[in-house]
């Protein structure tokens, strides 16, 4: 197998596409109509090139190469980990059995119903961040927004190989599909909840790319176990790119953090908004909302579809490997969280059945690790005050909670009691329009917007005042 992408072909690739001239085809016709959604849906701000990452290589040593290219003439390519020939199932029914190099029929269209969803959150997300290029607040933050456009545009490109080469015909319109849906289209919706809201400033986006970026790195966790191969393969190098997208998100916060305590102590308040800045209870609203849709992102707290996904092979856990239990769960039970008799509780189900619940939790404990570093910010500033993440029945539209209203700690709320409070808990038009005011852009280099602090490195070694991106 030839590891090093040919870069004189259209579509830069490591899965031998000029022995397939049927799929080479098939993604070539594609090609013209992604550029169409990438023009007419894709970033907004005119530029002349930027200090991009390209996927080159699935190898140890180098996998990306750094250097200015224009958006338009990025290349999109298609990259599997590489073969483990000897690989084997590692759960379910078919545990142990090789893995499988083509669909099967009888999970063929629950495998391509998991690869259009994944697919569709792709280009839902460069979608919601189209305008965000016209307010940056700094040329190193508005690289790394194009950074993650670009490599969620990959991911589209990973999903419909699969579909192009694995899915016939089917997959053929599964593929149009993805770039007929758009995010927050009345007639023709992303398929997610949390992928048609908007993400209409740098704080919303920071967010986005902590929380709802996290579910996908989980969600691309439980796909790479998958049995089928070209999958778990694909979903194995996309995890690779997503870590840059959880470092933009991780950081963004924390720089926000940072400028927001700085302000703080410096006033001796704590409302920083006439300074230019984002006052705690706003990043705590901000965060609620973020963390209370992705948390809805995971599905119901039982689900027999996941279920059978997992019996079958299609969808594994968490980190699989690392489980010291049978890997096939059938004889099992775990709590789940639920409401019972009115309260906010704990039911035991088959361990099969809560799957859903089970990798909620492995996000949820993710997520508790930014807020022990948001806090470290707050503590180093010699401030008391501290974010949390809200309770998992807080602000729920799926699942158990869907029902109910709670507040942030967990209180079962009255209908009434929820619509007078949920302003001090959610943001209120009041402080989007405050957030969205201080969104300027900040185009010169080594600048910096006033409510963020500066990053602590750039990128791939360079300085934060480097140019990162030439506007056009
Ligand atoms: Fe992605
Ligand atoms: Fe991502």
């Amino acid at each position: 197998m030839t590891a090093t992408a040919d870069y004189s072909e259209k579509i830069p690739n490591n899965v031998d596409l000029h022995e397939d001239r049927r799929l080479q085809r098939a993604l070539e016709s594609w090609q013209p109509n992604f550029l169409n959604w990438w023009e007419s849906m894709g970033p907004t701000l005119p530029t002349e090139d930027v200090y991009l990452r390209t996927a080159v290589n699935v190898g140890r040593e180098g996998w990306a190469n750094f250097g200015h290219v224009a958006m338009r003439d990025y290349r999109w390519g298609i990259f599997l980990a590489e073969r483990d020939q000897e690989r084997q199932i590692g759960f379910g029914e078919h545990k142990g059995e090789p893995a499988w190099q083509k669909v099967p029929g009888e999970y063929r269209a629950d495998l391509q119903r998991l690869i259009v969803i994944q697919g569709d959150t792709e280009p839902a997300s460069v979608e919601q961040q189209r305008n965000l290029g016209a307010t940056a607040p700094s040329l190193y933050d508005l690289r790394n927004l194009f950074q993650v456009n670009v490599e969620e545009g990959r991911h589209l490109w990973a999903m419909v190989y699969l579909l192009h080469a694995y899915f016939g015909r089917e997959g053929r319109e599964e593929a149009e599909e993805l770039l007929h849906r758009n995010s927050g289209s009345d007639d023709a919706p992303r398929i997610l909840g949390a992928f048609n809201e908007e993400t209409p400033d740098w704080l919303s986006f920071f967010m986005f790319t902590y929380f709802t970026d996290r579910d996908g790195k989980y969600q691309l966790g439980t796909l790479k176990e998958s049995a089928f191969d070209p999958l778990s393969r694909t979903c194995e190098f996309m995890l690779k790119e997503e870590a840059h997208h959880m470092m933009v998100g991780t950081t963004g916060i924390d720089r926000v953090v940072e400028r927001t305590a700085q302000l703080m102590i410096e006033n001796e308040q704590d409302d920083v908004s006439q300074f230019g800045a984002i006052s705690l209870d706003v990043i705590q609203k901000y965060l609620n909302f973020h963390y209370s849709v992705s948390l809805d992102l995971f599905g119901g707290e039982t689900s027999t579809n996941v279920a059978n996904y997992y019996t079958a092979g299609l969808k594994g856990r968490w980190m699989e490997d690392r489980r010291k239990d049978d890997h096939r769960l059938s004889d099992d039970a775990m709590l789940v969280d639920a409401v019972l008799e009115g309260e906010i509780g704990q039911t035991e189900v088959s361990a099969l059945v809560g799957l859903n619940t089970d990798l909620r939790r492995a996000y949820i404990s993710d997520c508790e690790g930014g807020v022990k570093r948001w806090n470290k910010i707050l503590d180093d500033a010699g401030l008391p005050q501290r974010l949390n993440l809200p309770s998992i029945a807080f602000n729920r539209k799926v699942g158990a909670f869907a029902a109910i209203e709670a507040s942030p700690d967990g209180q079962q709320l009255s209908a009434d009691e929820w619509t007078k409070k949920q302003g001090d808990w959610l943001p209120t038009d009041v402080d989007k329009t405050h957030v969205h005011s201080l969104m300027h852009p900040v185009y010169e280099r080594g600048k910096i917007a006033s409510w963020i602090a500066p990053p602590r490195n750039g990128i791939n070694n360079q300085p934060f005042d480097y140019d990162y991106v030439h506007l056009s």
